[in-house]
């Protein structure tokens, strides 16, 4: 229960809707409290009627409160509606500001949070967890305050009746509130178990569809339906336990209404009996005790809700209150331009406890055009990493323009940094939409000169719809070099000042990849370019070449000077030539 606190400060937001929706449930039971007496009162007076023999009498008292029945049936409908209509709509508002608050915390969190949890759990705090939270706000709310305010009206309407009656009828009533509770939620329990299975299967289409090239190519089809057929088998069964608890629920509820009912009409009759009740007193009861019954029912069902909607709010509560590690400190607003400086930089991932590198020094100058040069592994995309703060460096300090990096507003290094990383994600959509995400506003001329640039023209005129081709989920309907050049396109239209190509150009052909950095080196000539690669041929020309091995800096200069050098960047240069002429 502590945990829904945090839902508080959306409630008092919304109070005006609460505060309508709770005097609309205090209507709509007053009037539903009053059909109860005008059964009595028709009964009552029918019968005295009838026993004097005023038949046409009898009759006229049945019609008008019939007909009054019927018209507070109806207001009481109508103020129902209005309950629905505010603290439903309540509830739903609540749940809008909720998960905007959550998407929210999601674009802020560090990258490396990412790495930490799984996919599938962040989207559940976003959904499943704020259905259930909503549930409380909704539906649970609105039966607690109905049930409170109907429980207030009609017992005290039965007390002042006859009160040793109200006694007796209402022993089975906490027996039913108690065994619904412990049901519905073994009926939960359960779901939830049901639940499980279902997202296995989910899970196991899911990667069947994805991964269905390589389930053919391997001959696998009938070893995937076996698991699927075993699963299925597993849902089925808990789903069967399920609907045998459920339908228990029905019939035992049922059975203790039926006990307070039974209760009435033999304790009420011998009251009677004895004079101090009329029989219409009677109806009037049963009607009394049917009102309070399904309400009473779902006293266990509510606490349910409540219960579950309490551990996904904690769950949303651990969530927004983690730390996020890379945070903005400023907000300032002024350009970021300038050296790049590394001053004994190391970073060991906290996750993997890897040091990926170590003690790490270099100047990148202004409008310089360097490479990073190093084996797989070596610690190359660590140190773009840093430079896009990503990540902070557990040791050392990084400048931008004589500025630390920690003290710059983080959304404008973002901008001014155009950073293709080695998997780049490309989004369902068209060619166009995916170049010009850096932007809203179109321009058509910087739409052509960064398709040019990364070379993708021709690709583009060969597909029928050109720009408009849709790509598909993660870009499916392109190849492996078309992928790279579309994110490559998508940073020239940025035109940051910036640009860091980090081993982006690995499914590109090597005409198109010497093509594309010739063209980078034109149309980035005033500005800073870092590309990453371990293919000495896309690095040979750039102005600076750092050597990377094993975490640690062990060469610099241009190519000639490298190689003069005899070090590693020599013997890889010398394996590589080999490969390319063999
Ligand atoms: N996000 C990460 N979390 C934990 N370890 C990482 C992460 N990224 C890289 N590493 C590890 O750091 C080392 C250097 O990786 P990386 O900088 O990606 O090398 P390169 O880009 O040169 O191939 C590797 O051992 C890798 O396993
Ligand atoms: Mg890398």
């Amino acid at each position: 229960m502590f945990h829904l606190k945090y839902l508080n400060k959306f409630l008092w937001k919304h109070r005006s809707l609460l505060i309508i929706g709770a005097f609309f449930i205090l209507i709509s039971n007053i009037f539903a409290l009053y059909p109860a007496e005008f059964v009595r009162k028709a009964l009552d007076s029918a019968v005295e009627n009838i026993s004097t023999n005023q038949n046409r009498n009898a009759k006229l008292i049945l019609l008008k409160y019939s007909s009054l029945i019927i018209i507070f049936s109806i207001i009481k409908g109508i103020f129902m509606y209005f309950m629905r209509q505010t603290i439903i709509v309540m509830s739903r508002r609540i749940e809008y500001d909720l998960k905007n608050e959550i998407y929210k915390k999601y674009q802020i969190l560090s990258v490396a949070f990412y790495k930490k949890n799984k996919a599938g759990d962040l989207m559940n705090r976003i959904s499943e967890d704020v259905t259930r939270v909503r549930m409380y706000l909704g539906p649970a709310l609105m039966y607690t305050i109905n049930i409170s305010i109907l429980f207030y009206l009609v017992l005290t309407k039965m007390f002042s009746i006859n009160a040793h009656l109200t006694y007796y009828v209402l022993i089975p009533l906490p027996i039913l509130a108690i065994s619904v509770y412990f049901v519905s939620k073994n009926i939960n329990i359960r779901s939830e178990k049901t639940l499980e299975e279902l997202s296995r299967l989910t899970t196991i289409s899911q990667e069947t569809y994805s991964g269905i090239k390589i389930i053919k190519s391997f001959n696998n089809e009938m070893n995937l339906f076996s698991k699927f057929v075993k699963h299925c088998k597993k849902y089925t069964n808990k789903q069967l336990y399920l609907v045998k608890i459920e339908a228990f629920f029905f019939p035992l509820i049922i059975t203790l209404i039926g006990t307070s009912t039974i209760l009435t009409i033999y304790i009420g009759g011998l009251e009677v009996i004895e004079g101090n009740l009329s029989s219409g007193n009677i109806a009037e009861f049963i009607i009394y005790v049917n009102m309070l019954s399904w309400p009473v029912a779902s006293v266990g069902w509510i606490t349910s809700i409540i219960q579950r909607a309490a551990a996904s709010q904690k769950r949303i509560n651990e969530f927004l209150q983690t730390d996020n590690e890379i945070k903005n400190y400023t907000n300032k607003s002024e350009n970021i331009s300038g050296n790049i400086q590394f001053e004994n930089v190391t970073l060991k991932y906290q996750n993997t406890n890897i040091t990926a590198i170590k003690n790490i020094n270099f100047i990148i100058n202004e409008k310089e055009h360097i490479g990073i040069f190093g084996k797989t592994g070596s610690g190359k995309s660590t140190i773009i990493n840093l430079i896009c703060r990503l990540y902070d460096p557990t040791e050392g300090k990084i400048y931008i323009g004589n500025e630390n990096i920690k003290k710059l507003n983080l959304y404008n290094l973002r901008k001014t940094i155009g950073y293709i990383p080695q998997d780049d994600y490309l989004f369902s959509g068209s060619i166009k939409e995916n170049i010009t995400f850096s932007s809203d506003n179109f321009n058509e001329e910087n739409l052509l000169e960064s398709t040019y640039n990364a070379e993708l023209q021709e690709d583009i005129n060969n597909f029928n719809n050109k720009f408009n081709t849709i790509i598909g989920e993660r870009g499916v309907q392109l190849s492996g070099g078309q992928k790279q050049r579309l994110a490559i396109a998508r940073t020239f239209y940025k035109k940051p000042d910036i640009f860091i190509f980090d081993d982006c150009l690995s499914a590109v052909d090597a005409k198109k990849e010497h093509k594309i950095i010739n063209k980078l080196k034109i149309a980035c000539k005033e500005k800073t370019c870092i590309i990453v690669s371990h293919r000495i041929e896309s690095l040979k020309n750039l102005d600076k070449i750092y050597v990377i091995d094993n975490s640690k800096m062990i060469e610099s200069g241009n190519h000639e000077q490298l190689l003069k050098k005899r070090g590693l960047y020599y013997k890889m240069f010398l394996i590589q030539k080999k490969k390319k002429f063999d």
